[in-house]
């Protein structure tokens, strides 16, 4: 989705701005741009391009490109954006920057203005001409026409500030003035926005996220919701909603290496899924040591310091304890998650559990107790919708932990506690390694409830020790089966051509056949579907001819038989059925599957480890099949910071 650079200081400026927005490429874009200041004319100089980033490298002066660090002993200035179109196609045009009408303010903005259309009436009533359909151009002449209205010589933070109690919505801005030539101004309202300080606090960066600027810093302060900051080579300025002055909390990154490289692998997909062996030895790592020991879970939350009368973090077990009912809420991939870790956390701890996704729960009015544990589960930790659910579910009083491998987010700043998925930078837009270690971290901290729970559940404590062993053997079940690609190879050409896809399973394996859909629709675009073997009969079957493949979910255990009852079902429909199988198909039905793929036999409850892993390998072999773009497929943003 949309980000945003800027940067002041004394390194080559065009190189550092196209360098960083690289950085924030694969979260989804379809344009970018960037505004610098021009010394020698005095004046803001924007270029803007369509498609990819190297298309604004190209387009961008040679000579400014060509420049080096050691060649620039003057201050530089200059803000970049990659867009991912809300309101308006992908133009130049609508193309961030925007500038105001009299060409002297500039401006960066991630998130939606809601009362744009109001604010363009308005506008253009007193004379404003759009030259853009953006939500974001009625910033920019609103910071004119506040401006105006103002007296002379009012320092540019008032007008940002007067000019944003004006704005409803979400966003994140960068801004910059001709009239103030070696200070730049951003403030964000619930939309990510971190601002990287240099060693002498001379020089500063700023992001939507802090992977932007990692390369250059690792002294950080992330911005509240309301505050504004004014950067120059003075220092850093930071303000509250009502222009008071605040003493920045300024972190030392302490998130593991946020390096972007594919290491080989022609995708950034490709590449996770072979990571996630590893994923989940670090998910486990310092958490399951052995089998008879507890489960240690830590809250990952980032820093708090007394200094800031930050409340002290909230222990896992405390939280915990004596918990009635878990509420889980996502979106996508973080959503089917929680759908698997319904099936698990009910059958092992004995409580109820319900997993909505985050866009509905926000709206509805959901009965909540202080005994109401809210998990919000959110790779990026950003995600608009499930922010907003967890928020409000902390106003109304329930205890709230974020499941999340970004601790540095906004989701893991406003909640009571944070456990760390650990699955390192996840880059493809199509969620891998992140759903895995999500469920990890979520089967942890069941085993986690367990044993907190008094009084103790004796029969079900007795499950974990072999719970445990097959937990810890996981990984190198997951390295056998992605030693074998040529299956993959073969199933993908020959199923490449279909046009509709069936997944099917039950049981805990039902949501695995939601996302195996769901990454097959991601980055191939061929139509999928993941349904209940139970559900087949009321509707789906009538889809089902010989030019529907419906790839089954046969774990070993409690479903096994009746999903091979929907097999038979679906093959007497003349369907392609498919098996993803850990447990030998009995005799008899040796014409019912014309394919199989199998797995690992493991404990049913922690199958979907292993059986998401042939699904993501077939979608990425079917997209690559194909030609699609599969680290960046159309349409679609890795982190959806609106609504
Ligand atoms: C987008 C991504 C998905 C992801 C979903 C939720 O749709 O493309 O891969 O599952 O957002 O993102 P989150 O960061 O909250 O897990």
């Amino acid at each position: 989705m949309c980000g945003i650079v800027g940067y002041l200081g004394k390194k080559a400026l065009l190189p550092l701005l196209v360098q960083s927005l690289r950085q924030l490429e694969y979260r989804g874009y379809d344009s970018a741009g960037l505004s610098w200041f021009d010394s020698q004319s005095n004046q803001l100089k924007t270029v803007k391009a369509t498609g990819k980033l190297q298309n604004l490298a190209n387009a961008l002066p040679p000579e400014l490109m060509q420049e080096t660090d050691a060649t620039h002993p003057a201050y530089q200035l200059g803000i970049g954006h990659i867009r991912w179109a809300t309101h308006g196609t992908p133009t130049l045009d609508n193309a961030h920057p925007h500038h105001s009408q009299n060409g002297e303010i500039v401006l960066v903005h991630n998130g939606i203005i809601e009362n744009f259309a109001t604010l363009k009436q308005d506008l253009q009533g007193k004379g404003y001409v759009f030259r853009s359909e953006t939500d974001t151009e009625s910033i920019v002449h609103l910071l004119e026409e506040t401006m105006k209205q103002t007296a002379e010589n009012t320092p540019f933070i008032d007008i940002l500030r007067q000019t944003k109690q004006q704005l409803t919505g979400a966003y994140a801005l960068t801004v910059m003035h001709q009239g103030s030539p070696e200070r730049l101004f951003a403030t964000r309202q619930q939309a990510p926005l971190v601002v990287g300080i240099g060693l002498n606090n001379d020089e500063f960066w700023v992001a939507s996220d802090v992977v932007a600027l990692v390369a250059y810093t690792n002294k950080v302060l992330y911005l509240e919701d309301g505050q504004l900051v004014e950067l120059s080579p003075e220092g850093l300025k930071l303000f509250d909603a009502d222009g008071q002055a605040l003493s920045p909390r300024v972190e030392t990154i302490v998130t593991g290496p946020l390096t972007i490289d594919k290491k080989g692998y022609k995708h950034f997909m490709l590449k996770e899924i072979y990571e996630q062996p590893d994923v989940v030895r670090n998910a486990l790592s310092g958490r399951l040591s052995a089998v008879d020991a507890p489960i240690a879970l830590e809250n990952d939350a980032p820093y708090r310091s007394k200094q800031h009368g930050d409340s002290l973090p909230k222990t896992l077990d405390a939280l915990v304890a004596d918990v009635d009912r878990l509420v889980i809420i996502g979106c996508g991939t973080s959503y089917n998650a929680g759908l698997v870790a319904k099936y698990f956390i009910e059958q092992l701890v004995r409580v109820s559990v319900e997993v909505e996704a985050a866009g509905e729960y926000r709206y509805r009015q959901p009965v909540l107790t202080p005994k109401t544990l809210v998990v919000a589960i959110s790779q990026s930790g950003e995600t608009a919708d499930t922010l907003e659910a967890i928020r409000q579910a902390k106003t109304s009083g329930a205890r709230t932990i974020a499941l999340t491998n970004r601790p540095d987010s906004s989701m893991a700043r406003e909640v009571d506690a944070v456990i760390d998925v650990r699955a390192g930078v996840e880059v493809s837009v199509c969620a891998t390694k992140s759903f895995v270690a999500q469920l990890v971290a979520l089967q942890l901290l069941g085993i986690f409830m367990l044993e907190q729970r008094t009084p103790a559940l004796p029969a079900q404590l007795a499950l974990l020790p072999s719970l445990k062993q097959a937990l810890l053997r996981i990984p190198v079940q997951m390295e056998a089966m992605l030693s074998d690609v040529d299956t993959y190879h073969k199933l993908a050409k020959k199923y490449a051509a279909y046009p509709s896809f069936l997944f099917v399973a039950r049981g805990i394996n039902f949501p695995v056949a939601m996302e195996g859909a769901l990454k097959l629709k991601e980055i191939s675009y061929i139509h999928a579907e993941g349904y209940s073997g139970a559900e087949l009969k009321h509707g789906p079957i009538a889809l089902l001819d010989e030019k529907m493949p419906v790839l089954t979910l046969l774990a070993g255990g409690s479903v096994f038989d009746k999903m091979l009852s929907n097999c038979q079902e679906a093959r007497a429909r003349e369907a392609q059925v498919i098996a993803l199988t850990n447990e030998p198909i009995p005799d008899g039905y040796a014409d019912t599957f014309m394919d199989v793929i199998t797995y690992p036999a493991c404990d049913e409850l922690l199958s979907p480890l292993l059986s998401a892993i042939p699904l993501q390998l077939l979608s990425y072999y079917i997209a690559e099949h194909l030609g699609k773009d599969v680290d960046q497929p159309r349409n679609l943003a890795k982190s959806v910071t609106v609504e």
